[in-house]
């Protein structure tokens, strides 16, 4: 495992996914700055504080058929991690399928994996991780959704360099057995610290909406939603979940 710090960079995915091929599987790009921070759906990620976490993990696993890698599994793999990381420094963080971390339903941290092709060749996995250290209230203003950082709920200053060796050393600990067995590894620590469990919830797949409520997490990470409208049963793999 390899660290490769920068000051500034465009935004960590960006330059991991350009980069793909000079680095080696498990290596990790992380900076003090973003200019161009991007979260799922393409929004924007706020990066432009130091002492917070832009880090990306380049994973290149083996496989037999591409289409078979657990990709949402390991960002949901990279939630468990992150809330043991949390945990650490005494908070109680809360999963948002399927991949978010929120504290009192703020949210904390957030994944972005992307899956990187040149042409027919798949040249391997970008896990772009950012977590909120050390923000105040007022950064958040313009941000859309409800967020907080580390330090507003513990009440100090998080050394920025210690939590991520937690993250990196967290995250190594069960990643090649993870790939090996999948979900189930994790269900159990997953499903502990989920939020929304029977609460009524919107899930948005790309222009699909369900309403309802989730009813259970199955043993391949995706949720299985009672639909209002019709009460039939909804497994939903993929999307943005709004309450
Ligand atoms: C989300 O919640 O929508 C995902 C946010 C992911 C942000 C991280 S910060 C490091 C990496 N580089 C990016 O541009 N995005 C991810």
């Amino acid at each position: 495992m390899n660290l490769f710090y920068f000051e500034t960079l465009e935004s960590t995915n960006l330059f991991a996914k350009k980069n793909i091929e000079k680095f080696d599987d498990k290596s990790i790009i992380y900076c003090d700055f973003q200019t161009n921070g991007r979260g799922r759906f393409d929004r924007k990620w706020l990066s432009n504080k130091k002492d917070n976490i832009f880090l990306s993990f380049i994973l290149k696993p083996h496989y037999n058929n591409v289409l078979n890698l657990p990709i949402v599994n390991l960002t949901q793999y990279l939630c468990v991690v992150l809330a043991k990381v949390f945990e650490s420094y005494n908070v109680k963080p809360q999963i948002k399928w399927p991949n978010d971390i929120l504290i009192n339903e703020h949210k904390i941290s957030g994944i972005l994996a992307e899956c990187i092709w040149k042409e027919k060749d798949f040249k391997g996995l970008v896990l772009g991780v950012g977590v909120n250290l050390n923000y105040e209230k007022e950064d958040f203003v313009n941000i859309e959704q409800k967020a907080t950082s580390l330090n507003l709920e513990i009440g100090q200053k998080i050394n920025r360099d210690e939590f991520l060796k937690k993250l990196v050393d967290e995250f190594f600990k069960n990643y090649d057995e993870f790939m090996q067995v999948g979900f189930p590894l994790i269900k159990k620590e997953y499903v502990k610290r989920f939020l929304y469990l029977n609460c009524e919830i919107c899930v948005n797949i790309l222009n699909n909406k369900i309403i309802g409520k989730i009813k259970t997490i199955n043993d391949d990470g995706t949720i299985d939603i009672i639909e209002k409208e019709t009460l039939c049963v909804r497994r939903v793999n993929i999307g943005d979940l709004t309450c």
